[in-house]
């Protein structure tokens, strides 16, 4: 344990809210000091307080226990309900903003969110990543720069995203090509990358879970914009991991998630009609800062 997370001195731990909150505090005192007996004090207190405000029936405490449980039998290796109860409570995000807080002028980071694959192929700049030329064309252009406006050459720029019926290929393996609507490129010596893709539609979380049901019976929606997931990697600066929302999209005010931020929202622009067909473009500006000495370069939930 390191000396910033040594646990609660005797001084420091509150008033107690009821017995068994002291008699918890009292216990632990007598524990080696350390971040995990921090965390237990700090959580059980909460809990105790939480308990005294609302002040449940032993019938209300059943049903929590059996929303717990539900959770539980509904994470396994393809389905993590526990991850998406995080989510949608904002305790991800909100984590993700604390530990890869940027500087002003510094692109936000996200979330990375459960589809991403660091498998993918590197492809020549200007290439398309829609494998399967499904949904309207978007032409995506881009600069990478550091704090100071330096372009940064050679960054690696991953790019991930939902088809246009708002699915990703690893959700449908068997109906998309492999890495359908992802890509992996390089910038170039005035740090800009450039390549085709197709408009991503917005999408909603599982729903048909203990997750879903709660959120439906407190009105709250599942819904995520429209976006396309970028991961820019570049020697000497924290890695950025990204979403870029499109502005228009209706849910823009109601991410499931709580990754939209005004700097992430982006104007999908339409092009003129080609042969009756709809067209996008979308230009974006990716702002990295300097790694800071000490520290992961990779922060941040994968
Ligand atoms: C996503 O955008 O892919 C995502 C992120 C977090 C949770 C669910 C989905
Ligand atoms: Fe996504």
């Amino acid at each position: 344990m390191d000396g910033q997370h040594d646990g609660p001195r005797r001084e420091e731990i509150p008033a107690a809210i009821s017995a068994q909150t002291e008699e918890f505090a009292r216990r632990l005192a007598t524990a080696d000091p350390s971040r995990l007996a921090e965390a237990a004090l700090a959580t059980v207190g909460s809990l105790h307080a939480l308990i005294a405000a609302l002040r449940p029936t032993g019938e209300e405490f059943r049903i929590a226990i059996d929303f717990i449980t539900e959770v539980g039998h509904y994470a396994d290796s393809r389905r993590q309900e526990w991850v998406l109860l995080a989510d949608v409570l904002g305790v991800s995000s909100l984590i993700e903003d604390q530990n890869s807080a940027r500087p002003r002028g510094a692109t936000p980071n996200t979330v990375a969110g459960p589809f991403y694959r660091a498998d993918v192929p590197e492809t020549a700049l200007g290439a398309s990543i829609s494998r399967d030329g499904k949904g309207e064309p978007l032409a995506v252009t881009g600069r990478v720069a550091g704090l100071d406006g330096q372009p940064l050459a050679g960054a690696i720029v991953e790019v991930w995203q939902a088809n246009a019926e708002g699915l990703y290929e690893n959700q449908e393996p068997d109906l998309q090509p492999e890495f359908n609507l992802r890509g992996r490129f390089r910038t170039d010596p005035q740090g800009r990358f450039h390549f085709l893709s197709v408009k991503p539609k917005g999408y909603m979380l599982p729903a048909d879970g203990p997750v879903g049901r709660l959120m439906a019976m407190l009105g709250i929606s599942l819904e995520r914009p429209a976006h396309i997931h970028f991961r820019i990697t570049a020697n000497g600066f924290e890695t950025l991991t990204t979403h870029v929302f499109d502005r228009s999209d209706p849910a823009i005010g109601r991410d499931a998630i709580f990754g939209v931020k005004p700097e992430l929202m982006a104007e999908f622009r339409a092009l003129p009609l080609n042969g009756g067909r709809r067209r996008h473009a979308l230009d974006l500006n990716l702002v990295l800062c300097p790694e800071r000495q000490g520290e992961s370069a990779h922060a941040g939930r994968k």
